[in-house]
């Protein structure tokens, strides 16, 4: 069997997504996604304001404190709408989960071989080391998903079908990846000949920065060996030429000043704020002189209310993200001025989620 033949054997689901192993399972996956675009999606606003309103009404602080938040969770949590919303969203993520790992492993052996098989063509490479110490917050079960990044070896798979689920649409034929790729600043001097994306997963935002760059020599890094297997894959399926490595953003294996764009989409909050510190110096030691940063990722607790930090605190929960709260309060520009970065001015307006954008200064 063909390397494609195996992966795709159903064919593509919403035109990128390996489909998975049975038309049951796909049905109950768009079950899923449906229920959770009518039951979270279309009432997060009302739910919002739903919320805001109990803690008025109860006279409780609005600011974004820890205290308040607190305070603001004992309250919401007795109430029952309140929590039938976060147990359906919680039990909607398990379902989806159950669904797909069943589902991949039902053709476990041959999507194994596939990704060995790809790992001996190109265009492009994949470099990976079976003895790579993983460090402990790396094997966090994050969004729950079984196994997790680093432990699971269908990982790649399950978390490209996960998030096409848990976007609701928004990732299909990599829509979402595209449009975060054209608002990557580029260097001032517009060279740009070598691009790093740092926790690439499975190469979705990596492969829309090779169609905007196709001369430009392309870089995934990630630190599970079965996300980079499985992003190089996806990238022999489109034809794009990159190379992907396991690797930690925060000991990155590159020379100093060698590339001319460094992006990380959505990998700040997935990390502790002391390891967010040693990537921000890392990416500062391989961009060159003028090259620039963007980091996407959710926006800080300057721009939110105490509601804000209560929705992120159950997150935390609810979408297993502990490094979330953390990373909220961090202040992320803050850190990349602090580590050397000259800032661009913070526009929320003009990313689909908060983009900072920073240049190593040329002197
Ligand atoms: C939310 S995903 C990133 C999504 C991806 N950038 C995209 O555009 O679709 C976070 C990824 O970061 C990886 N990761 C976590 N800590 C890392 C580290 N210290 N170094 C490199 N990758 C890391 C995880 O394995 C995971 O694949």
């Amino acid at each position: 069997m063909t390397i494609s033949k195996a992966i795709y054997k159903r064919g593509k689901t919403a035109g990128v997504f390996p489909s998975l192993s049975t038309r049951r399972d796909e049905a109950y996956m768009s079950f899923i996604e449906d229920a959770r675009n009518l039951l979270l999606h279309a009432q997060q606003k009302p739910i919002g304001e739903y919320s805001r309103l109990l803690l008025q009404n109860a006279g409780k602080s609005m600011e974004p404190d820890p205290r308040s938040t607190t305070e603001a969770k004992e309250l919401l949590m007795k109430d029952n709408v309140l929590k039938t919303y976060y147990r359906v969203k919680r039990t909607l993520q398990e379902s989806f989960w159950e669904c797909t790992l069943n589902s991949l492993n039902m053709r476990k052996n041959d999507l194994l071989r596939a990704l060995d098989d790809a790992e001996k063509i190109g265009p492009g490479s994949v470099t990976y080391d079976p003895d790579f110490s993983i460090p402990e917050y790396a094997t966090a079960e994050i969004h729950i998903q079984p196994g997790g990044n680093a432990n699971e070896p269908l990982s790649g798979l399950l978390y490209d079908y996960g998030a096409k689920v848990f976007m609701g649409g928004a990732a299909d034929n990599d829509m979402f990846a595209n449009m975060q790729a054209n608002t990557v600043s580029a260097p001032k001097n517009g060279k740009v000949g070598r691009i790093l994306d740092l926790g690439c997963s499975a190469g979705v935002t990596t492969t829309a920065l090779k169609r905007i760059y196709p001369d430009a020599e392309i870089w995934g890094i990630d630190v599970s060996s079965h996300m980079v297997r499985y992003a190089h894959l996806r990238a022999l399926e489109q034809n794009l030429e990159i190379n992907f490595k396991q690797m930690l953003a925060e000991e990155l294996e590159f020379d100093d000043n060698c590339f001319d764009i460094v992006v990380a989409n959505l990998l700040f909050h997935e990390v502790p704020v002391s390891i967010s510190k040693k990537i921000i110096k890392e990416t500062l030691r391989v961009l060159r002189p003028g090259g620039s940063f963007t980091l996407f990722d959710f926006p800080g607790d300057k721009t939110g209310d105490v509601y804000t930090m209560f929705f992120g605190e159950m997150d935390a929960i609810d979408n297993s993200e502990p490094f979330i709260p953390g990373f909220v309060r961090s202040n992320v520009e803050e850190l990349m001025e602090k580590g050397g970065f000259k800032m661009d001015k913070y526009d929320p307006d003009k990313f689909i989620l908060a983009g900072r954008v920073g240049f190593k200064p040329i002197n």
